[in-house]
């Protein structure tokens, strides 16, 4: 409240302040204005300290969706999230805010990390077909009846969406809203590999905070670093774990660390991922600009007399950390409201623990 009045000079503070206090008194709780709401996601945007892409925090779209607490209605608004915020390729930052947590009313919960996440499946004689990171969402949602779905390595997991006063329940994306991308190399032919990603990596599990409010179905998004794709999800060994097969694409000598064939394979990937989204007209940011912003973003806002908190673990790109800029300072990484947190239940309820 105060830092909404101190940075935006919305009216009378000690006013609102006042009205507030008196609705807490009443109820237990206090309702955002909608102008309280729009800053105060985007300044959980600004303080989101393991984020590169924060220079754009002013221009993240705003959905109040308040008044939706059940599961069929917050599904569904997902699936219309994704549409907008795809643009056709265009990816638009968007967050879209449900209702939020109550004295003695929960608001409603998205079950997975994100609203569009490949299913994990275990292989019958050990080993996973799909992103080992969902093996767990996975199972849970097989316990609440999905059927699998057609058992490749990229199959879209349903939606679990825990209404108001209700279990979790299964709610399918449907296969327009769900944007993907052939990763193939720019100049090899990766057919065989088989690779894809999805578009928009949009946030379903933090729980937005602003004002000592809770809002814990609160999905967002902004548009994919390449090497969040090419160096982690499709290269980590306990998610896809793909570099021996793209050296063996490369024809690299594996037998060797001292050969360097995971570096280079690496390098390649993260080529083939943004020539990808390149070609598919689907916006991709390089660690290469994302760095230079980044810094931009910490002048920019240095400049207004705010310090920019950071992770450095995670701002610093997972390949080539010391030829961008940011690999070369430090950066204070208090956890400053407004924010989102993710929580300890969050966590598990994305494994897939707990309940059924
Ligand atoms: N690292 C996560 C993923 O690969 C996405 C995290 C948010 N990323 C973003 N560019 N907004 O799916």
């Amino acid at each position: 409240m105060r830092l909404h009045h101190a940075e935006e000079r919305p009216g009378d503070l000690a006013a609102r302040l006042r009205e507030v206090r008196d609705e807490i008194d009443a109820t237990g709780t206090y309702r955002h204005t909608p102008r309280e709401l729009v800053f105060g996601a985007r300044v959980a945007w600004r303080n989101s300290n393991r984020c590169i892409g924060r220079l754009y925090w002013r221009s993240l779209a705003v959905r109040d969706l308040r008044y939706l607490g059940d599961a069929e209605s917050v599904a569904d608004a997902c699936v219309d999230h994704l549409r907008h915020a795809t643009g056709g390729g265009r990816i638009r930052p968007l967050i879209s805010v449900f209702a939020p947590d109550t004295p003695g009313r929960p608001g409603p919960r998205i079950w997975n990390e994100q609203l569009v996440r490949y299913a994990g499946h275990p292989r019958p004689g050990g080993g996973v077909l799909g992103d080992p990171r969902n093996l767990g969402i996975t199972a849970l949602a097989r316990r609440l009846g999905w059927s699998g779905g057609p058992g490749t390595p990229f199959d879209v997991l349903p939606l679990v969406v825990q209404g108001r006063d209700d279990k979790p329940r299964l709610f399918d994306l449907p296969a327009d809203a769900v944007l993907e991308v052939d990763i193939l190399h720019p100049d090899d032919d990766w057919t065989s590999l088989g690779l894809r990603w999805h578009a928009v990596p949009a946030l379903s599990g933090m729980c937005l905070e602003i004002g000592g409010v809770r809002y814990p179905a609160a999905p967002f998004n902004g548009w994919y670093l390449g090497t969040e794709i090419g160096a982690r999800n499709l290269a980590d060994t306990d998610r896809y774990d793909l570099l021996p097969a793209v050296a063996a694409r490369l024809g690299l000598d594996t037998g060797d660390d001292r050969s360097l064939w995971k570096d280079r394979a690496l390098v390649e990937l993260n080529r083939a991922v943004l020539h990808s989204y390149d070609r598919a007209g689907v916006t991709v940011a390089d660690h290469h600009t994302e760095s230079r912003r980044f810094l931009a973003h910490v002048d920019r806002e240095q400049a207004r007399g705010r310090a920019v908190g950071a992770d450095w673990s995670w701002i610093v790109p997972p390949i080539s950390g010391s030829a961008t800029p940011v690999f070369h300072r430090t950066y204070p990484s208090t956890a400053e409201r407004p924010g989102f947190v993710l929580d300890a239940e969050a966590r598990a309820r994305a494994r897939g623990a707990g309940l059924v």
